[in-house]
């Protein structure tokens, strides 16, 4: 018989109290045994938009949350959807889930199932990811087996839906993960029939860090008497993140400087504005020995997952993607971001720069500007609420550059390699779309590995000296460039809450 009330809401005088660190979570009314796989990954004390959430999520109300880029915003919607599910202790029906996250791409949803995955284990309590690219099988069989908490893509959800394997009528806690683009035109029509298909009494919970009135439209039809918590105006950028423009003098210049900044020590993500882009830069930049991955729409699920992981195990440091890598996507230590071209709208700018300075790191950001798009980043610049730093230069003679991204450059003959999977992936069965984790009890809940923090990636703070590189070349395939021994100094905010080992039935995030 599955133990399905491991978690006690409300100890009380419980003795098993005692076996638990009260942290500042506690205080604010999350369930201890919560409160400690948290506290086991080194996390004690909520971000300012956990601490103003999180008291009325757990109460039942309806909040929209925004908090800057990398403030902590799926803890703060995971911890409250686990802590009531608990609490309200109905049984989940076969192909009737009790909770539903959703989320832009598949690489968030798999991200946050990551997150997730130790705090439902704790909880008793099972999860499935649903979403395309990846074989149906395994999530049918999820949900028919009565996962108790779906993380979805709406699309493929709504083929579920329509195929009859899942029904959200007894859905009672919704989360629209970076609402505000869940409520862009392209997906607007599928998140409200997905919603409309929902429990009318449930919970919903919209978080973005770009909440602006795009949302109205599902709140006005969805929230009762929602509390909207700003933990930051959205005119606040990070703090630790300096930004910078280079003016280019021509685009011939663009690979070359993009070539010099990326193979400084460090995690970069270059973001480009086509898939073609993207992939035709990530060449360009193996081909002049820079480890680089591409991440964008064109390509299949299993290289999409592939290219990913080859960036969190720092394979290739470097990835270069459309903005299908600028919303929620947590990798450790990016320390340099680089609008390789300036994106359309502010939003983008602040949700792809945020994917560096998270979780109290410092980071960078550059964006590379040619004559004809002075006024655009300009316009940019300040609807983000942002002041760069702009310096023209001539080419990558220029100090600028190291100043930017320090350290000794190296290059890795070829660029990076990965190895291609033995054999196509699974169309369904074991492929990578289950991530289904049925895990009951107090299990340590498998993939929420203890996460020792391997990657230093240290470009900022430290001496900025190249680690061990000597300069020259470097064998490629393992590690590629070595990194400064973790020289960045992040500010306390280390999470250490990756796992050691990635699921291959889900999109790893690999740390987090
Ligand atoms: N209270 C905390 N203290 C320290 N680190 C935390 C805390 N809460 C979350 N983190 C860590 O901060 C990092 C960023 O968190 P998360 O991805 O939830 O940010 P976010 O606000 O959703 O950002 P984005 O807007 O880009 O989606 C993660 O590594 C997470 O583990
Ligand atoms: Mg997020």
């Amino acid at each position: 018989m599955p133990v399905r009330r491991a978690l006690v809401p409300d100890a009380g005088t419980h003795p098993r109290r005692k076996r638990f660190p009260v942290s500042d979570f506690t205080l604010l009314g999350v369930p201890e045994s919560l409160s400690a796989v948290l506290a086991e990954r080194g996390i004690t004390s909520p971000t300012p938009i956990q601490a103003a959430t999180l008291p009325d999520s757990l109460a039942g109300r309806d909040v929209l949350g925004r908090g800057r880029t990398g403030s902590g915003k799926t803890y703060a919607f995971l911890l409250p959807l686990v802590a009531r599910l608990v609490a309200d202790g109905r049984r989940t029906r076969p192909g009737r889930p009790r909770a539903l996250v959703l989320a832009p791409t598949r690489e968030l949803v798999g991200q946050i199932q990551e997150a997730l995955t130790p705090l439902a284990a704790t909880a008793g309590l099972t999860t499935q990811t649903v979403f395309g690219g990846v074989g149906q099988g395994p999530q049918v069989t999820g949900l028919r087996q009565g996962a108790d908490i779906v993380l979805a893509c709406p699309g493929r959800l709504e083929d579920l839906m329509k195929q009859g394997h899942v029904s959200l009528g007894d859905v009672a806690i919704t989360v629209l993960d970076e609402a505000d683009h869940m409520a862009d035109l392209g997906f607007l029509p599928g998140v409200r029939r997905i919603l409309t298909a929902t429990a009318k009494d449930g919970q919903r919970l919209l978080f973005s860090a770009t909440l602006d009135n795009a949302i109205d439209v599902l709140v006005q039809k969805f929230l009762r008497k929602p509390v909207t918590h700003e933990a930051d105006s959205v005119q606040a950028p990070v703090s630790a993140m300096s930004h910078h423009v280079l003016h280019l003098s021509n685009r011939d210049q663009r690979v070359d400087v993009l070539a010099d900044l990326t193979s400084a020590p460090g995690r970069t993500v270059v973001f480009t504005r086509t898939k073609h882009g993207a992939k035709g830069l990530a060449k360009q930049l193996n081909k002049r020995g820079v480890p680089a991955v591409e991440l964008h729409g064109n390509l299949s699920q299993g290289a999409r997952t592939r290219n990913l992981d080859a960036f969190h195990s720092g394979k290739a440091e470097t990835l270069v993607a459309t903005d299908i890598a600028a919303r929620g996507i947590h990798v450790d230590d990016v320390a340099l971001v680089i609008h390789a071209d300036p994106p359309v709208e502010h939003k983008a700018y602040l949700h792809r720069s945020g994917r560096t300075a998270r979780a109290g790191a410092a980071g960078t950001v550059v964006t590379l500007m040619l004559d004809e798009q002075v006024r655009d980043v300009r316009a940019l610049t300040r609807a983000a609420g942002i002041k760069p730093t702009t310096t023209k230069i001539s080419g990558t003679a220029d100090p600028v550059l190291a100043q930017l991204a320090p350290g000794e450059r190296t290059v890795v003959l070829g660029g990076v390699v990965l190895d291609r999977p033995a054999q196509p992936p699974a169309r369904s069965g074991g492929g990578a779309g289950g991530g289904r984790n049925r895990r009951r009890g107090s299990g340590s809940g498998g993939s929420g590995g203890s996460g020792s923090g391997s990657g230093g990636g240290g470009r900022r703070g430290g001496s900025g000296q190249g680690g061990s590189s000597s300069g020259g070349q470097k064998p490629a395939g393992q590690g590629g460039r070595s990194r400064s021994g973790g020289g960045r100094g992040r500010s306390g905010a280390s999470t250490g809450s990756g796992s050691g080992s990635h699921s291959p039935a889900s999109f790893s995030s690999g740390r987090r």
